[in-house]
């Protein structure tokens, strides 16, 4: 039997259809609620439905997800008159899946429980997950929430060094994905092998007193190198970049992969999700609203000034003086050196970031397997500004971005629009930047 839980109406907002897009349609919840493009849901909008659920598997471990559940997705009816956003529940497998794990190496029949919990830890769906960078300080953590995702059947993990101890480490989890090791660039390909995502996170992170650009010229090579293989070995995933400067690595990739011949800009993406989170997190303390209604688009790019939360498109509507709009603003644009100020030396953000990635890669993976419902911030290739490159929220779909959310650039605040204006310089010279390093290097075949 399955459990439709059912999430109150007020986990969705109302925004007006973008005129420029007028392919998309709107759907309508239960005749209430309302979820139209160029809306995201509210961020953390799955941690109820994920809280929900944890609560219900408990320590069964084999169905937590950040971000979504393996039941969004195709079986979500986006009709307008069927059934309220949802999540199917089945505590009959449940409850068997809780039983085989808890008695893992005590019980005598532990061998066959651990054939039923097999059958019932099963992914619905299954998808394999790369990390470049997998035993850093970000890779680790994103390792172990893409570990808890039901999307995932094989996790890989490569990196220069320490990495199979990590593997190890993770792949003791009881949760249906396959957890594999991969070190050195000889392994590299077979890391790569028909894998559907590729996030890189691999590269030096930002100490007290530096900037982002900062990291350019160690980490440009590394992401050149690991993007050449991605070409060679799995030209069709998603790739995402998180290693920075991603303002300028983001086109570095583009480049790489235009030089193999398998650029397809669909699905290239800079991570930018924690810009989003972080705006989120902010603006709910600061009018004390429900974490979990809050949702802040955040375009531009990935650094600085660069990152630019469009307060003014807030859901739920609420207001802010010039002083808050300021304060938050630019709390939002230094919030990584914040952490890299507090970790004094120690690096930078991960554990966000990790948080961040995994709701990126769970976005992806439900737009893979078919949910057409899903809306991401992420820095790619665009043409909503002068720009080549530019962070907005965009649609996505099983080929990658499917559109382009041009309705949250227009009627900007007079302050949004000075600060859309002043980034472009600074973007423009970052994107500019990476292309000319790609450029100058030869492509290794
Ligand atoms: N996009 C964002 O929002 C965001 C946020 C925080 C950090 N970052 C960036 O993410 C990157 C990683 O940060 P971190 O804190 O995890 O750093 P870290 O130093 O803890 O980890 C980096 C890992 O990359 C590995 N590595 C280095 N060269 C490699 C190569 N050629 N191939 C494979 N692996 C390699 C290292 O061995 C290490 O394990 C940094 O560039 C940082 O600036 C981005």
């Amino acid at each position: 039997m399955s459990v439709l839980i059912t999430l109150p109406a007020d986990h969705l907002h109302r925004q007006p259809r973008p005129a420029s897009k007028p392919t998309i349609s709107s759907h309508t919840f239960s005749g209430r609620q309302s979820f139209a493009p160029g809306n995201t849901r509210p961020d953390n909008y799955y941690t109820e439905i994920v809280h929900t659920r944890y609560k219900m598997e408990a320590t069964s471990a084999a169905t937590f997800s950040i971000g979504s559940t393996t039941s969004f997705g195709p079986k979500l009816s986006l009709n307008p008159q069927s059934k309220a956003w949802g999540v199917r529940f089945n505590p009959k497998n449940s409850l068997k899946s809780l039983k085989a794990a808890m008695s893992f190496g005590f019980h005598p029949k532990a061998q066959k429980q651990n054939q039923i919990s097999r059958k019932n830890f099963q992914p619905q769906a299954s998808y394999k997950v790369a990390i470049l960078g997998a035993a850093g300080g970000i890779g680790q953590p994103l390792a172990l929430l893409i570990k808890m995702s039901p999307l995932v059947s094989a996790l890989h993990l490569y990196d220069i060094a320490n990495v199979k101890g990590v593997t190890a480490d993770l792949s003791h989890c009881n949760t249906p994905s396959q957890t594999l090791d991969f070190t050195g660039a000889s392994e590299l390909g077979s890391c790569l092998k028909g894998v559907d995502v590729v996030v890189i996170p691999a590269g030096v992170p930002r100490k007290p007193g530096m900037t982002r650009d900062d990291l350019f010229n160690i980490n440009a090579n590394i992401v050149k190198s690991l993007v050449e293989a991605v070409a060679d070995n799995c030209p069709d995933a998603f790739i995402h970049i998180i290693s920075n400067p991603v303002n300028s690595t983001v086109p570095i990739a583009a480049e790489v992969l235009k030089k193999k011949g398998v650029y397809d800009p669909k699905k290239l993406f800079g991570v930018t999700t924690l810009d989003v989170v972080r705006a989120n997190t902010f603006v709910a303390q600061k009018k004390n609203l429900r974490i979990i209604d809050v949702d802040v688009p955040v375009i531009g790019g990935h650094a600085g000034i660069t990152i630019l939360p469009l307060l003014s498109k807030t859901k739920p509507l609420v207001s802010f003086t010039d002083e808050e709009i300021q304060e938050l603003t630019v709390r939002i644009q230094n919030a990584g050196t914040e952490v890299v100020e507090a970790k004094a030396g120690a690096g930078s953000a991960t554990l966000s970031m990790a948080y961040a990635a995994a709701r990126f890669v769970e976005s992806s993976l439900r737009a893979i397997d078919g949910d057409s419902d899903v809306y991401e911030c992420c820095f790619v290739e665009s043409e909503l500004t002068e720009l080549p490159f530019f962070a907005s929220r965009v649609k996505l779909g099983k080929k990658g971005v499917e559109a382009v959310i041009s309705s949250d650039l227009q009627g900007l605040s007079e302050y949004e629009q000075k600060a859309l204006e002043a980034l472009k310089p600074e973007l423009k010279a970052s994107i500019d930047k990476g292309i000319a390093f790609a450029n100058k290097q030869a492509v290794a075949t």
